[in-house]
């Protein structure tokens, strides 16, 4: 089977840690016998240095015929200063609204090895950390009407009925393969939005009598989560809550630098990127973990390739290396074995 692959390194740490979960793709591909097409695009900050256009033409064109898109990270100091859509930023927003991608999944899951990452005592931990963030992605307020004037500015936070409604599906179905469970987060004590969603959410989970549906007002969901985060399985949200929760599970899993995501449209092509951004501080030191790209990568032969034993085989890799002792600077908790990007993108690939 050949897969089209397009490789969006990005900026800052987005090409170090992309080049390690590319290694580790290759080892896949040949353990599997998979024909994987790469196709390298430029994206952000790069892109606009280069072509003056964060997300040239033919990086969108390409991505959107590819069957797959994996992505590092975009963003950093350099562009901070730059108009809204001249921005890295505008890149990312561009290819999710462009390709449809309205699903985002970021699964935060405690690997046990790192344990001793989390910040929380193990007693609020109990038996381990497993939460799948279902965030909006391309509505709510990082699409609506904005504007600014010589007094102020203003966004706009506007969700329609089917918005809601198709996210809502994804994350019923999501949970129906987990155990059971959604609590869906909102502001409907004040936000006109958000009571619209409260509805919606609740209409639509009565086509899965199954699934436990609660909801939660986002102030306490994102204290919920460092109280007792075992309460929580699927947690579906807007676009703007869904970015903040999902940095703050990620926090629980020891690192922000362990989070991969999917971002998922109608069809089978998705794009790929860990949650991190691309933390141009550490860029090009080698310090960076690959491990949320590498898990992307993982995700991305589930969900798009629908190759379920490859993704496997990935998840376990990276467990068997957390095993072996080996820990980036960022998940390094008690431990004296600190290796840097290469290193473990080479000591995954080898349990590939
Ligand atoms: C994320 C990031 C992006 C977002 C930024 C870089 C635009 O924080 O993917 O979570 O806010 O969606
Ligand atoms: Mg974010």
């Amino acid at each position: 089977m050949t897969y089209n692959l397009a490789v969006i390194p990005g900026d800052g740490i987005g090409p170090e840690v992309m080049k390690e979960a590319v290694k580790v793709l290759d080892f896949v591909a040949k353990k599997f016998d998979l024909d994987i097409r790469y196709t390298y695009l430029k994206a952000g900050g790069c892109a606009y240095d280069e072509f003056g256009d964060p997300l040239p033409d033919e990086t969108l064109n390409t991505a959107i015929k590819s069957d797959a898109v994996l992505l590092g990270a975009v963003g950093g100091y350099a562009w901070d200063e730059l108009p809204v859509d001249k921005r890295p930023e505008k890149a990312l927003l561009g290819l999710r609204k462009s390709l449809g991608l309205f699903a985002n999944l970021r699964p935060a899951v405690l690997f046990p090895q790192l344990a001793d990452a989390c910040p929380l005592k193990d007693e609020i931990i109990g038996d381990g950390l497993d939460i799948l963030v279902v965030r909006e992605l391309t509505g709510g307020i990082y699409f609506g009407k904005r504007g600014t004037d010589e007094n102020g500015a203003f966004d706009t936070l506007y969700y329609s009925v089917p918005e809601i409604e198709r996210i809502t599906h994804v994350a019923m179905k999501a949970a129906m393969k987990r155990n059971k469970k959604v609590m869906s987060v909102d502001k409907a004590n004040i936000l006109d939005s958000s009571r619209l969603w409260r509805k919606t959410v609740k209409r639509v989970a009565l086509e899965y009598p199954e699934i436990q549906l609660d909801h939660m007002y986002v102030d306490n969901a994102s204290m919920q989560l460092i109280r007792k985060p075992g309460q929580f399985d699927v947690i579906v949200t807007g676009n703007m809550f869904g970015d903040i929760l999902s940095d703050e599970a990620s926090m629980l899993t020891g690192s922000i630098g362990m989070l991969p995501s999917a971002s998922l449209g109608e069809g089978h092509a998705g794009m790929y990127e860990p949650v991190h951004g691309s933390a141009p501080d550490i860029a090009r030191k080698n310090l960076a973990n690959p491990l949320a790209t590498i898990l992307s990568v993982s995700m991305m032969l589930r969900y798009s390739f629908g190759l379920d034993e490859a993704a496997k085989c990935v998840e376990d890799a990276v467990s068997k290396t957390l095993d072996e002792g080996y820990r980036t600077a960022d998940i390094a908790g008690n431990s004296h074995h600190i290796i840097g990007t290469r290193e473990m993108g080479d000591a995954v690939s080898k349990n590939i």
